[in-house]
């Protein structure tokens, strides 16, 4: 019987091209845009002009809509837990700035760029409860979430294609939206964000993809597990004061799904595109553990389909602490 090389050893084997994977995936600092990029310069003379078209365009936001720009802003913000969480996972040392940290530093470095990005905008919006808002993220960060990937890279990695994914469509359909509200600035906003998104998804695929040529039975029963789990978005975990912990997410959820931002169907399709570009169906060399387990997992969005398919989307009435007075 063939042996599972160790997990320290493929990561050390993956790192070995990580100038190449940090060129290919992310951009250099000097080139990428900032948060600045796109709101209202203060030290402009026209910045309370501008503050104050903004405020206009704001206005025709929807309820909804603003609740998911507020969930989507108050999950980006707790990227502390998500580097924190990478950079305890096997393999990676970050005592050195090298190999899987360096990996880390440079994603984390992009993405703190979107919690400040929508921040700023809901913040000069003015339909904002920001202190509310403020209260949630810290909730967030304080009070941290498990996702079950464990110190695995493997799960991890699975994980971060997912969720990433998962952030690049909730993304690209808030631009869409704020397009069709008349808001472009706000929709460029978006757009940007989710561009990165995607860049991110591809790398963290890639990383699987190339485990899964090494490594390919231990992939699959890692990708089992992470697909029995379910992926839980960290939004699970959102709370508010006084509210019991899960109102907020369902909330925010039926939120999500009423307006098409983020839905069950999405979830589907991500975990089906994930298994084709993975070439799941053909992976060779597997065990007859990982054999059992990509029938698991190649049978799932059928079965989830047909869950989908039963589920309604209640259209409860909710006041968000976030926003106050539903109008
Ligand atoms: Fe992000
Ligand atoms: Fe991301």
């Amino acid at each position: 019987m063939q042996l599972s090389p160790n997990r320290i050893e493929v990561m050390q084997f993956l790192a070995k091209n990580m100038d190449d994977i940090i060129d290919s995936y992310l951009t250099p600092v000097d080139k990428i845009w900032q948060p600045t990029d796109f709101l209202p310069d203060s030290s402009s003379e026209n910045f309370f002009d501008d503050v104050k078209n903004l405020r206009e365009t704001a206005k025709e936001l929807p309820y909804d809509y603003l609740v998911v720009l507020i969930g989507d802003c108050i999950t980006e913000e707790a990227l502390p837990t998500y580097e924190s969480w990478l950079m305890s996972v096997d393999g990676v040392n970050q005592e050195k700035n090298e190999g899987w940290s360096r990996w880390i530093r440079a994603w984390t470095a992009e993405e703190n760029r979107h919690g400040d990005l929508l921040n700023k905008y809901l913040y000069l919006s003015g339909r904002i409860n920001m202190r509310a808002m403020e209260v949630s993220t810290q909730y967030l960060i304080h009070d941290g979430f498990d996702i079950g990937t464990g110190s695995d890279p493997y799960r991890n990695f699975i994980y971060t294609s997912f969720q990433e994914l998962a952030t690049n469509v909730s993304h690209r359909r808030t631009a869409t939206l704020a397009k069709e509200y008349g808001n472009k600035l706000l929709s460029k906003m978006c757009g940007v964000i989710a561009s990165d998104e995607l860049r991110h998804a591809k790398a963290y695929k890639s990383f699987v993809a190339r485990i899964l040529e090494v490594d390919p039975s231990e992939m699959m029963v890692a990708l089992e597990d992470m697909m029995r789990k379910k992926i839980v978005m960290p939004a699970l975990f959102l709370r508010e004061t006084g509210i019991k912990m899960g109102e907020t997410f369902s909330h925010f959820s039926d939120a999500a799904q009423r307006i098409g931002v983020y839905t069950t169907q999405d979830y589907i399709d991500i975990m089906e595109g994930l298994l084709e570009d993975w070439k799941i169906g053909n992976v060779p060399n597997l065990n007859a553990q990982g054999e059992k387990a990509r029938d698991y997992v190649m049978a799932l969005p059928a079965r989830l389909q047909r869950i989908a398919e039963r589920i309604k989307v209640p259209n409860l009435p909710y006041e968000f602490s976030w926003i106050g007075v539903k109008g």
